[in-house]
């Protein structure tokens, strides 16, 4: 694969969705043939998981088979492709936040592994750090919040993106998130320099 694939990881208010789009930014400022996704998608399978994030009352196994749908689709449409095209691509969320979130709902870390086989693990991830209260001082300055942004489940889940961690073939990169968006944003850069593809100028 000529391409590049990096994924940003870290609970909710980390900062994930500001560093993608600076990063992108910055990586094609300098050249670099870059795209930003997400996950959920915004394709008709994201959709559907985004009203369902609005409600505390869909069986986890529901949340778990659906994520991994949508990221099938967004492995087979977007992210391959692009790869093929020698891309870099930098996808806010992925397949460590199904392991993560999903396992703080109660189920076993083994089977999210093996709903989630069809997709390979990003070269790279750039995991945020950050202290609970930070990151909910940047999420209550949001009007709808979702069922998962909440002092205890974030506490859930950022132990079990610890373990999470611990079970990728992906490089991980971890990130203190505190820093300046800026300052973030140029460290990334330098950490993720040693895998860039060279550029053919
Ligand atoms: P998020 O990145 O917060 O999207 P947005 O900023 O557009 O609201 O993702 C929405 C929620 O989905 C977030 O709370 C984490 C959750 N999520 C999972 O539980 N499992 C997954 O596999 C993914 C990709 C997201």
């Amino acid at each position: 694969m000529k391409g590049l694939f990096i994924t940003i990881e870290g609970i909710d208010g980390s900062g994930k969705t500001t560093l993608a789009t600076n990063l992108v930014a910055l990586l094609s400022r300098k050249g670099y043939p870059v795209i930003q996704t997400q996950e959920p998608t915004k394709g008709r399978i994201g959709e559907l998981l985004r009203t369902y994030l609005q409600e505390a009352k869909i069986p986890p196994g529901v949340d778990a088979l659906l994520f991994a749908a949508d990221r099938v689709e967004h492995w087979k449409e977007l992210i391959l492709p692009s790869l093929e095209q020698g891309r870099i691509v930098v996808s806010d969320r992925h397949k460590l936040s199904s392991l993560a979130y999903q396992s703080a709902q109660g189920l076993e870390m083994d089977w999210i592994l093996e709903i989630n086989t069809l997709v390979p693990d990003p070269d790279l991830i750039i995991y945020l750090d950050i202290p609970i209260d930070t990151a909910l001082e940047r999420i209550n300055k949001k009007s709808q919040l979702e069922k998962f942004e909440v002092r205890n489940e974030l506490e859930k889940i950022q132990k079990h993106y610890q373990r999470a961690l611990s079970k990728t073939k992906s490089r991980i990169i971890c990130l203190d998130s505190t820093l300046s968006p800026e300052d973030l944003t140029n460290k990334a850069f330098n950490e993720i320099l040693p895998y860039l593809p060279s550029l053919s100028r």
